[in-house]
């Protein structure tokens, strides 16, 4: 049985009456728009978890794009038929004003980590991310928490955010879910048009053919050939490609130089914004 909850004050009520009986819960936050990326972080989490609480909240303050949050997808429906085939227990599902109650001010010093690729493309987006997921954090309490390797930089930026506040639980970070042709699945991919959604397969495309290079040529070579593919649509117009150390996504140079090496992309199509990254030494 899936439960739905909208405030603060029933989601602490309930948890309070359900954590005595239990050994561990977890925790996956999310926008909605929910495909089987997202479903991978629940199923992982009922695996592991006696009780599974799932998110699901478009926070404004990540967004650095109005049109963006405006056009967010929000399939509420849809979402929760998913969550109760998928083995969540609870379903918080705040409005905004629940959540920001009050205008606050938050910042984390988060380094060179806000300063590089979507830090960089997308200004104050972790700032939002840590504002809101420390507050999931504060009320839930989870034992761990589940977040998906899609948002690779993502995951490093709430690592920072776990040891600055010291706080307690695991974090896990679950493979990226992608589509038969290898396009990572995304909320935002239902806003490419026939033609885009085609083009679209470049990204992890060129992933590949950067891991596939990785023998023969240096990072700055292989990462040429990524971008001459890239380049080989008009459709695309690309953010970064990088191809950085897994644990400070600082750039190298060769690839003996981190015992982890990642390559990371960004690019638009059109008017949507679409990301990727690939281990190429793990
Ligand atoms: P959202 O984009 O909804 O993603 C929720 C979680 O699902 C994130 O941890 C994300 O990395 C993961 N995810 C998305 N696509 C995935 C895929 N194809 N395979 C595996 N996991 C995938 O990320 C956010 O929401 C927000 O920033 C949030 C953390 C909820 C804070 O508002």
């Amino acid at each position: 049985m899936l439960d739905i909850l909208k405030t603060r004050a029933e989601l602490t009520r309930f948890l309070n009456e359900r954590r005595s009986g239990i050994s561990s819960i977890g925790l996956v936050p999310t926008m909605g728009a929910l495909h089987e990326g997202h479903l991978s972080l629940v199923t992982r989490s009922a695996e592991e978890n006696d009780l599974t609480v799932c998110s699901i909240f478009v926070n404004p303050t990540q967004f650095n794009d109005p049109s963006d949050l405006a056009r967010y997808p929000r399939p509420v429906e849809s979402d929760i038929r998913k969550l109760t085939k998928t083995g969540c227990d609870l379903l918080f599902m705040p409005d905004a004003e629940e959540i920001y109650p009050e205008e606050e001010s938050w910042h984390m010093e988060l380094g060179e980590l806000e300063r590089v690729m979507e830090g960089k493309f997308r200004p104050g987006h972790y700032q939002g991310v840590t504002q809101v997921v420390k507050k999931l954090f504060d009320l839930v309490a989870p034992d761990r928490a589940y977040f998906g390797q899609k948002d690779y930089q993502q995951f490093l930026v709430i690592g920072e955010l776990v040891r600055q506040f010291s706080i307690p639980l695991e974090l896990v970070c679950c493979p990226t879910q992608r589509e038969a042709d290898g396009l990572a699945m995304s909320s935002r991919n239902i806003h490419l048009s026939p033609e885009e959604r085609k083009e679209a397969v470049l990204l992890s495309k060129a992933l590949f053919l950067i891991r596939s290079l990785a023998n023969e040529m240096s990072p700055a070579e292989a990462r040429d050939k990524g971008l001459e593919l890239l380049g080989s649509s008009p459709l695309i117009q690309v953010e970064y490609l990088e191809i950085a150390h897994a644990d400070t996504l600082r750039p190298v140079t060769d690839w003996n130089e981190a015992s982890r090496v990642i390559a990371l992309v960004a690019v638009r199509i059109g008017q949507t914004r679409l990301i990727d990254n690939l281990f190429i030494k793990h």
